[in-house]
């Protein structure tokens, strides 16, 4: 079998325009337009190409978008700082502090600091929580794209044997929690997993979030697989791969993403998604 390739370019291109619509709608009807603040603190160079994409898409959406970029000498205290009084602007609806921050700040204080309903990132424990409990609020970008690539390729995860490998708070927890809401039946595998390759062989919908390069031989995977690949790895000759060896997989998945242009744009338009959803909270325009 030769794969189906999952276009996550694509899909998230007609996201970010559906996204656009709905903006200037809102604004046209009378409501103060979206506003994302991305706050950046020092200079990780693969951070900065993240932060740069998203204030493009932030353009391409039509939502308002507010750079702030930190020295890497920001105290805590200062981050926090800004953070309140960014909870406090009613024209910002969400909040981005860059990961991975300056050793010297906990990130944890940082993410517990923002405002949920700000939260556009969703790592905030009570959106983890809200999840966790089948009622998502600001879900977690990556997993929050994934399932959006899933549902606009028509694939059901009901009743799946579904394994994602990786237990990041940021991709495999969230990616479970996701999954599990849909009704797969779900596996998460880690460092301590004693048999990779048995769990792997066995999953329907395959989802791989560890930053390993090509980790997953393709010989693993389960013939007709779903093969999902969050990972975006630079080799030594300066070429992008996946967690997921692609050349061999995609002669025995069903359908599988490609690196780059699967996952990773998903995760971008995802967060233009949350930003509008939370403009749209904030103003009484839309239940939680
Ligand atoms: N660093 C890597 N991925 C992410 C993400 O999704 N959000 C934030 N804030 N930082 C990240």
């Amino acid at each position: 079998m030769t794969a189906k390739l999952i276009d996550g370019k694509a899909i998230s291109k007609a996201l970010k325009a559906d996204v656009r619509i709905a903006t200037e709608a809102m604004v046209a009807a009378g409501a103060r337009r979206p506003g994302l603040a991305v706050v950046m603190v020092g200079s990780d160079p693969a951070s900065g190409i993240y932060v740069r994409n998203k204030r493009i898409a932030c353009q391409e959406t039509g939502i308002h978008s507010v750079a702030h970029d930190l020295p890497a000498s920001t105290s805590e205290a200062e981050l926090l700082a800004l953070i309140d009084s960014l909870n406090a602007d009613p024209t910002i609806d969400g909040i981005l502090v860059q990961s991975p921050q300056p050793k010297h700040i906990s990130e944890h204080a940082v993410i517990e600091r923002i405002d949920p309903r700000k939260d556009v990132d969703g790592f905030h424990p009570y959106n983890v929580g809200r999840l966790a409990t089948r009622q998502p609020l600001m879900r977690p970008c990556t997993p929050y794209g994934v399932m959006i690539m899933l549902q606009k390729m028509g694939i059901d995860v009901r009743g799946k044997d579904a394994v994602v490998v990786g237990q990041s708070n940021i991709v495999g927890r969230p990616m479970a929690l996701e999954l599990l809401m849909a009704s797969a039946t779900i596996t998460v595998c880690h460092s301590k997993t004693r048999d990779l390759k048995a769990e792997v062989g066995r999953a329907e919908v395959l989802v791989v979030g560890t930053g390993k390069p090509n980790m997953i031989p393709g010989a693993w995977i389960r013939e007709g697989a779903v093969v999902i690949d969050v990972g975006i790895n630079r080799l030594p000759d300066g070429k992008l791969c996946g967690d997921v060896e692609f050349a061999t997989a995609v002669e025995r998945a069903g359908w599988i993403t490609p690196v780059p242009g699967g996952v990773g744009p998903m995760t971008i338009a995802a967060l233009m998604q949350n930003t509008l959803e939370s403009a749209q909270l904030r103003q009484g325009l839309k239940g939680a």
